[in-house]
């Protein structure tokens, strides 16, 4: 009797192993199908219209898209972690667009804080290689420094527009920023997906390619039908008009103030009101961007639907106010919810709580691929402007800003595009 179990135990275990050596096979021949398909495509080699972009860019996930002619018939990215060899690859979707297509892969299941490289391929062929090529996903650390940087009114005809100086800079700064924020008008003459490329991404694609980019539309984008346009060219969070996002201790909120006039503009103001009051106390920095200035100094009108705000921002703890339009630079004292600046502080570099208490710092930087040549800034003696002691800087040259942000500590730089220096500076110290 123990002779037969033994017996039937050891057939059991045989059986055990065949079924395991079957499943073995079959599992790597599926793998090696899969991979197969992807990357020995005999399909004919799409062409590179646009370098891969980056957007969406959290702890754990990255949307990679990258521009084709329409021989597109499918497409995926092969990423590693620097130190790895083995890579995953992830299938992406095709979207066809004024007789192109865009080749689009979001990855997930990532770790934070981690840089991975990665190779794009439309039909199984590689169409980039580069140490260039790679991108760095969030960190979820509420503590960990990091560094954006913000700019508006970009992209026009290449000799009309200074963003592939903009863009240099950027691609150069020594500390490579987590992000960008791009404060409206991003691509002129309206907008148009036909003029991305050459006014935009182009210029810019160094920066894009391992750099996330957060827009908000500003007028000219308007000009064209956003959704046909705008909505097209970029994957944002939520509606793509109105969206927020945080990043370690802060908290980003983009709006969209169309003409002025604000896109849904009811809608828009309960859900910023909704998402300032769900950001209160969890995070140490909230910063608002936007296309349209409230008060002003430059050559642009005071926007009306903009100061209508001041009192949410002033009452909600936001910290920056930052847009474009105005194509110059201008930093403002910090106000309070009637716009109203301590006139007789001569401090005007370093700032406290205290100090910004029910106040926030606007920031006009509209000058990134443009600056007004028919004007010259004089807050002392400008026809549109009405006091001119709300300015704290300005100056009229081509410029981003670049923000870092270290716990409690936030940094500001205004930075020349052309020549990368320095222009202006304050920092904001919270206990
Ligand atoms: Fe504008």
């Amino acid at each position: 009797m123990k002779k037969y179990n033994v017996f039937l135990f050891s057939i059991l275990i045989m059986m055990l192993y065949s079924c395991l050596a079957i499943l073995l096979f079959i599992s790597c021949k599926s793998a090696e199908k899969n991979s197969s398909v992807v990357e020995k495509s005999t399909e004919v080699k799409a062409t590179l219209i646009r370098q891969p972009y980056l957007q969406i860019v959290r702890s754990n996930t990255v949307t990679i898209t990258w521009k084709t002619d329409v021989n597109a018939k499918n497409c995926h990215v092969r990423f590693s972690r620097a130190r790895d060899r083995k890579g995953r690859i992830v299938q992406g979707t095709l979207v066809q667009h004024e007789g192109n297509s865009f080749n689009e892969v979001v990855i997930n299941n990532l770790e934070p804080n981690t840089k991975y490289q990665y190779q794009i391929y439309t039909n199984g062929h590689p169409l980039t290689q580069g140490v260039g090529y790679y991108f760095i996903t969030a960190t979820n650390t509420k503590n960990a420094a990091f560094s954006f940087y913000a700019l508006g009114d970009i992209g026009a005809k290449q000799n009309q527009s200074f963003a592939k100086a903009s863009a240099n800079t950027i691609h150069n700064l020594t500390e490579k920023p987590d992000f960008g924020l791009g404060l409206g008008d991003i691509v002129y003459p309206k907008g148009e997906s036909k003029n991305y490329d050459m006014h935009l991404f182009e210029p810019f694609q160094e920066v894009f390619k391992n750099t996330p980019f957060y827009p908000v539309a500003g007028n000219h984008d308007w000009l064209t039908a956003p959704d046909l346009n705008f909505e097209k060219e970029w994957s944002l969070p939520g509606n793509e008009h109105y969206y927020s996002f945080a990043y370690a201790n802060a908290f980003f909120i983009g709006l969209d103030s169309r003409d002025g006039t604000f896109y849904e503009i009811e809608k828009q103001t309960t859900w910023l009101k909704n998402e300032l009051q769900k950001a209160k106390g969890k995070y140490d920095w909230i910063i608002v961007y936007l296309h349209h200035n409230g008060k002003t100094c430059t050559y642009k009108k005071d926007y009306e639907h903009v100061i209508a705000l001041y009192e949410i921002f002033a009452k909600n703890d936001v910290d920056l106010v930052l847009n474009g339009h105005a194509h110059t630079f201008e930093r403002l004292k910090p106000y309070d919810a009637n716009g109203t600046v301590d006139a007789s502080r001569k401090n005007q570099n370093t700032y406290t709580s205290a100090d910004l208490r029910d106040k926030f710092i606007s920031i006009t930087l509209g000058a990134g691929g443009k600056l007004n040549k028919k004007w010259k800034p004089n807050p002392e003696n400008d026809s549109n402007c009405n006091d001119g002691t709300i300015v704290a800087h300005f100056e009229h040259v081509p410029s981003f800003g670049l923000f870092k942000i270290a716990n409690k500590t936030l940094t500001f730089q205004g930075i020349n595009s052309l020549t990368g220096t320095t222009f202006d500076t304050f920092t904001i110290q919270k206990e």
